[in-house]
Parts: C-alpha cells; sequence; structure tokens
C-alpha cells in the first residue's frame, strides 16, 4: 500500500500524486493542480472547518464513535475522579504530570498571583449595573494587555510562563466580580489560604463572614466541572485562540477572542437552553408530549447530540454523577426529576437510539449551576474559567509551532469586477 493519493484533473487529463501524512493530503499540495499554467490552483472550500485540519496538536484526543477524551494521553473520568483542576492545568500546560515540587510551586504560583490592579476593579466597576458578566470578563482579560505589555514578547519562554500563571490565576477574580457586579454587591478579594475552586467560591458569595467555608462536596463538584471544561482540541473559541494568536499578539488579547467565540450561543450557551427548556416542561406527566414534539420535528431535545461524539459524551456520565452528590447538599432541583425520566425514554426510543443521540455535557451542568444558584447569564463564564489551561495550552503550541503561519484563509470571490467608479457628485446629481 502507497500513502498517496492520485488525482486526475479531468479538465487537463494530468494525474497528481500527493502523499498522505496521518491521513491528511496537504491542502497546499493542491495548488499545483492547475487548469492553465497562469490558472489559480485548486483550492479546499471548507466553510466550518468541518474537515480541515489546521494544525498538530498533543493536547486533546477525541474519539467521537468510541466516546473517548483524553487529556496529554489521560483518560478524562480518571483525571475527573482522581485530579483536581490546577494539577490538570499543569498536564494541559506542560504536557505532562508534575512532580511534588513542581506541583507545589504551580499552586503556590497560582495562588499569589490571584489579585489584579486597582485599576482592573475601577475599570470593572465601570460597567453598567445590568452587563453581561461575559463582556465583563472578555473586556477585563483583554484590558490585562494593558497592565503587563512585557506579554507582548511571546518569543520569550519565562515571559509566556509567567502570563500563562497570571491568567489562570486571575480569571476566577474578574470571573466572580463580574458576578457579584450585576448583584451591586462589594468585589471580595482573594483569600490565597484557600484552594483555586474553594476561593472562587469565597470570591462569589462572601459577605460579612471572616471567611467563606464552601462545603467540600460542591467545591470537588465544580473542580470537576473546571477539569471537564479544561480542554476540548479544534473547538470554535480554541480555534479563534489560535487564529487571533497567530498574529503573534499577546496572550491575552487571544484569550479574549476566545472568551469572545464562547459567548455565541452555538458553543458555550446550551446549557442554559437546557434549563429553559426543563422548566418549560414542568412536570413528568408533560415528557411524552414534548418527545412527540421533538420527534415530529417541532423543536430539538437540548443537551441530546453532538457533532463529535456518536456513541456517548463521557463528559455527561460524569456530570450527571456530581449532580446527584450537589444536590445531596442543596437539596433537590425537582427538574432533575423530569432530566433522569427524559433521558430514560429518550435512550429508549427509536428516533434517538437510530440518530446515535445521547446526552452531552449541557444536559446536567445547567441543573447543577442552577443548584449554585448562579442566573443563566454565569453558566458560560464557569465554562470559561475551566477552559483557559486548554487555550493557554493551545496558544503555547501555537507559537512554539514551526509550521505555523498567520491564519489566513482563501476565498471564493462572488461578488463584481472591474466596475468604473463615478463620483457621489455625478451619481447624485
Ligand atoms: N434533538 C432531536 N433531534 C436531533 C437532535 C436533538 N438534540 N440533535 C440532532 N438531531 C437529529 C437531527 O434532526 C437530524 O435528524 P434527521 O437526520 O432526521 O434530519 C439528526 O439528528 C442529525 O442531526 P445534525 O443536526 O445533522 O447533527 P449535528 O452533528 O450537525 O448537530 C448538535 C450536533 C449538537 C448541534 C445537535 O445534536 C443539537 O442541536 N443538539 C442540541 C443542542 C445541544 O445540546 N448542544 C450542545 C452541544 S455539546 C457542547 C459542546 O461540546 O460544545
Amino acid at each position: 500500500m502507497t500513502d498517496s493519493l492520485t488525482i486526475r484533473d479531468n479538465r487537463t487529463g494530468v494525474e497528481y500524486d500527493l502523499p498522505i501524512t496521518d491521513g491528511t493530503i496537504r491542502a497546499a499540495d493542491l495548488g499545483k493542480i492547475k487548469a492553465e499554467d497562469e490558472a489559480p490552483g485548486l483550492a479546499v472550500y471548507d466553510p466550518g472547518f468541518v474537515n480541515t485540519a489546521s494544525c498538530r496538536s498533543a493536547v486533546t484526543y477525541i474519539d467521537g464513535d468510541k466516546g473517548i477524551l483524553e487529556y496529554r494521553g489521560y483518560p478524562i473520568e480518571q483525571l475527573a475522579e482522581s485530579s483536581n483542576f490546577l494539577e490538570v492545568a499543569y498536564l494541559l500546560i506542560h504536557g505532562e504530570l508534575p512532580s511534588q515540587a513542581e506541583h507545589d510551586e504551580w499552586v503556590h504560583q497560582i495562588t499569589y498571583h490571584t489579585f489584579v490592579h486597582e485599576n482592573v476593579k475601577s475599570f470593572m466597576q465601570g460597567f453598567r449595573y445590568d452587563a453581561h458578566p461575559m463582556g465583563m470578563l472578555m473586556a477585563s482579560v483583554g484590558a490585562l494587555s494593558t497592565f503587563y505589555p512585557d506579554a507582548r514578547n511571546i518569543h520569550d519562554a519565562d515571559n509566556r510562563n509567567i502570563q500563562v500563571i497570571r491568567m489562570i490565576a486571575k480569571m476566577p477574580t474578574l470571573g466572580a466580580w463580574s458576578f457579584r457586579h450585576a448583584q451591586g454587591k462589594p468585589y471580595v478579594y482573594p483569600d490565597n489560604d484557600l484552594s483555586y475552586t474553594a476561593n472562587f467560591l469565597s470570591m462569589l458569595f462572601k459577605m460579612s463572614e471572616s471567611k467563606f467555608d464552601a462545603d467540600p462536596r460542591l467545591v470537588k463538584a465544580l473542580d470537576t466541572l473546571f477539569i471537564l471544561h479544561a480542554d476540548h482540541e479544534q473547538n470554535c473559541s480554541a480555534n479563534a485562540v489560535r487564529s487571533v494568536g497567530s498574529s503573534q499578539v499577546d496572550p491575552y488579547s487571544a484569550v479574549s477572542a476566545g472568551i469572545g467565540a464562547l459567548f455565541g450561543p452555538l458553543h458555550g450557551g446550551a446549557n442554559e437552553a437546557v434549563l429553559r427548556m426543563l422548566k418549560r416542561i414542568g412536570t413528568k406527566s408533560e415528557i411524552p408530549a414534548f418527545i412527540e414534539g421533538v420527534k415530529n420535528g417541532n423543536e430539538r431535545l437540548m443537551g441530546f447530540g453532538h457533532r463529535v461524539y456518536k456513541n456517548y459524551d463521557p463528559r455527561a456520565k460524569i456530570i450527571k454523577q456530581q449532580a446527584l452528590n450537589v444536590f445531596e447538599v442543596t437539596g433537590t432541583n425537582p427538574l432533575l426529576e423530569i432530566a433522569l425520566e427524559l433521558e430514560k425514554i429518550a435512550l429508549e426510543d427509536e428516533y434517538f437510539v437510530k440518530r446515535r443521540l445521547y446526552p452531552n455535557v449541557d444536559f446536567y451542568s445547567g441543573l447543577i449551576y442552577e443548584a449554585f444558584q448562579f442566573p443563566p447569564e454565569m453558566f458560560t463564564v464557569l465554562f470559561a474559567i475551566g477552559r483557559t489551561p486548554g487555550w493557554l495550552a493551545q496558544w503555547l503550541e501555537l507559537v512554539q509551532d514551526p509550521e505555523q503561519k498567520i491564519a489566513r484563509p482563501k476565498q471564493i470571490y462572488t461578488g463584481a469586477r472591474t466596475l468604473d467608479f463615478t463620483p457621489a457628485s455625478q451619481r447624485w446629481s
């Protein structure tokens, strides 16, 4: 067997042999295929990059048919069960698990960079009272580039490292403050005695008590959710970070672009839609009628189905278990019963079985977030905090990859050509 592809151009009768490497051909090789010497070479048309590899990456592996998700080779189930978010962040950033000394230094560094410049606080306080927390997060992460102008020195490894630490450390501070802002509550400063996730809960919910003491089961549940969201290879926001980062801008600007991508309802917003759907269904007795409506094509069962996972979404199973743990603390959410029944019926129904539709990561996460008393606008902020190490791992890979270039796709031009311009004074007279 030869690892090559023979293409015959029927316009010219010429045959071309293109090498196949890692299951791909180089799009640039297609450029050699020309109808005439002076004509542009053949290109691929791929809106949404549905079948285009944009990079080589060693960060995250997904096998959608088998329901496998691995960070740096470690199965998500094992990381969710036995690791913690900061260790997973180290793994994503550095490519391997830390030694005890590396771990302690990493946690120390992240912990002591949680504070932000006071002017960041005044900047955030300038937002309108009802500002969306994702807009606040996106803007304040972008603004950090003005506080750390050295971050533009992206070719220096030590410099990259300090920005990575700063960003992972400060994201919960900015996320929590965007939450407090909407509530008209004072911003709470980080408490460096607490773990990463316990400190985040403290900045979110602390009032007059001297120390905020979160239930360890809630801390574990949120920490696990961060792990599950930490990376998902070349998704829309990772692609945005890479695309913007490919101009060699600083990482705050690139991650801010990623937050913008995540803000969109097709990316980070589905868990909110699940919650709205469950509320609308209201009682178990309404489920059969709802399912009939879905099967008749009236609407979708939100939180079901995935572009990549066609067997099951491994994150959904873990989240379901965490939801049960959280409800032990907060009391059950009446919507859980509806969700469980909906899942049971859908998994047995031929419509869903035939189309390989299973619960995805968003089916139960909204229920957990609601149990924490987060308003729906905060759901995507939580996603962004979890995704930050993934964005940064993708960015680090990008800036060190000699094959990468500034992202600049081609287009198929469909507009007019060579028109004669008539000045406005003549067109309007
Ligand atoms: N409910 C009912 N039918 C569905 C659903 C659903 N949730 N998802 C897909 N289908 C049907 C669809 O109508 C189509 O049927 P037919 O072949 O008869 O036309 C078939 O299944 C294939 O659907 P598709 O739209 O071609 O699949 P896709 O891979 O383009 O879409 C999806 C993937 C996630 C957008 C879609 O399954 C969906 O809209 N799900 C609901 C929204 C949701 O939960 N999104 C969260 C995704 S996970 C978060 C993340 O990782 O970013």
